[in-house]
C-alpha cells in the first residue's frame, strides 16, 4: 500500500490531542472592554447599529463593570457622549476637571481599584467639528493640538487612569504626552499608543455611539491610508522611541497582516483594537441566522490573538468571557 510518511491529521485525531497542539489561545486577560458613558442617572441605552451594547449613565457603567469583573474582566477603556452645548472648537471639555467623563474616572477608580483602566486621548467627543485635532482653515493642525492633547492626558491621568491611549494620529504626540506626564510626577501612568490607525470605514457604528463623526471632510490627513503597511513600521518606531509602552493596530480583522508585521518586529506588547463595525458585522449576520455569531466571534479572536496582539480591546469582552468561563 502507498505508504504516507507524515500525516498531520494525526495531531487532530480526538479532542484532547487537538487541545494539546493548539497553538493560541484566547483568555479573558487578553480583553479591554470598551464602555461608553452618557449623562443622567438610570440611564442605558442601546446603540443602533450595536446590538448589546449600551450608552450607560455612571450609576449603571459600574454596575455594568461589577458584572463585568466578577466573569474575570480586567480591562475597561471608558469613553463619554457629549452633548453638542458641551463641545467646542478647542476640546475645552476633554480637560475640564469637573466634567461628568473625569469625575466618573475617578469613581469608577477608587471603586474598582484593581481593574485596568484605560482612556482615549482625541479630540473629536469634545470637538464641534468632530475631528481629533484641531480644525483651521480647512486644515487639521498638529503641533498646537499636541498641547490640547497634553492637558487631556494629564487630567486623565490625574484622576487615576492606568492607561492613556492617544488614538488622534498626530506626529508627536506619544512623546509630548510622554513628558507632561513625566514633568508632573505620572511616570507610572502607562501609554498604549494607537499606532497603525487606519482610515477606515469600520469606525462607523463608534461614531453613531458618540456622535462624533466630522462635521467637515474625512480623517484621511492624519488616520493612514488603508492601503499601506510600511507606513505602519515608521509609526511604530517613533511611538516606541516616543515611549509608548504597547503599540496599537486598528482595525483589527482587516489588519491582521500589520498585526503580525508589528509583532514581528517590535519588543513591546501589541494590542488590537476588534472595531465597533467588526462587531456590527458579526451581529448582523448572526441576526439574520446567516451565520453562528459566538462561533464566528470566537473564531475572530482568536485569528487575532494568532496574529500576534497580546491584548484585544473588543465589544465582544463581555459575551466571549461568559463562554470561556461556561468552557472551563
Ligand atoms: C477617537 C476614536 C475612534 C475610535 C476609537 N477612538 C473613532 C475615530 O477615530 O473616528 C473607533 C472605535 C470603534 O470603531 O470601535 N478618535
Amino acid at each position: 500500500m502507498y505508504s504516507i510518511s507524515r500525516r498531520p491529521r494525526r495531531n487532530r485525531k480526538s479532542s484532547a490531542i487537538r487541545a494539546m497542539v493548539q497553538e493560541t489561545n484566547v483568555s479573558i486577560n487578553d480583553f479591554i472592554y470598551p464602555l461608553f458613558l452618557i449623562e443622567g442617572s438610570d440611564k442605558k441605552e442601546e446603540i443602533a447599529s450595536m446590538p448589546g451594547i449600551y450608552r450607560y449613565s455612571l450609576d449603571l457603567m459600574l454596575k455594568e463593570i461589577k458584572e463585568c469583573v466578577d466573569f474575570g474582566i480586567k480591562g475597561f477603556c471608558v469613553f463619554p457622549s457629549l452633548g453638542d452645548d458641551k463641545k467646542d472648537k478647542y476640546a475645552t471639555e476633554g480637560h475640564n476637571r469637573n466634567s461628568l467623563y473625569i469625575e466618573s474616572l475617578v469613581k469608577i477608580k477608587s471603586q474598582f481599584p484593581d481593574i485596568v483602566l484605560m482612556t482615549d486621548i482625541a479630540m473629536d467627543p469634545y470637538s464641534i467639528d468632530g475631528h481629533d485635532g484641531i480644525l483651521e482653515n480647512g486644515e487639521i493642525l498638529n503641533d498646537e493640538t499636541l498641547e490640547i492633547l497634553g492637558k487631556m492626558a494629564l487630567a486623565q491621568a490625574e484622576a487615576g487612569v492606568d492607561i492613556l491611549g492617544p488614538s488622534d494620529m498626530m506626529d508627536g504626540r506619544v512623546g509630548y504626552i510622554r513628558n507632561v506626564l513625566d514633568q508632573a510626577g505620572y511616570t507610572q501612568v502607562s501609554i498604549m499608543s494607537y499606532t497603525a490607525k487606519y482610515a477606515s470605514a469600520f469606525y462607523g457604528p463608534f461614531r453613531e455611539a458618540l456622535d462624533s463623526a466630522p462635521k467637515f471632510g474625512d480623517k484621511k490627513t492624519y488616520q493612514m491610508n488603508p492601503a499601506n503597511a510600511s507606513e505602519a513600521l515608521i509609526e511604530a518606531d517613533l511611538d516606541v522611541k516616543e515611549g509608548a509602552d504597547m503599540i496599537m493596530v486598528k482595525p483589527a480583522l482587516s489588519y491582521l497582516d500589520i498585526i503580525k508585521s508589528l509583532k514581528d518586529n517590535y519588543d513591546v506588547p501589541v494590542v488590537a483594537y476588534n472595531v465597533s463595525g467588526e462587531y456590527a458585522m458579526i451581529k448582523a449576520a448572526a441576526g439574520k441566522g446567516w451565520l453562528d455569531g459566538e462561533k464566528v466571534m470566537m473564531e475572530s479572536l482568536l485569528s487575532i490573538k494568532r496574529a500576534g496582539a497580546s491584548i484585544i480591546i473588543t465589544y465582544f469582552a463581555k459575551e466571549a468571557a461568559k463562554l470561556l468561563l461556561k468552557k472551563q
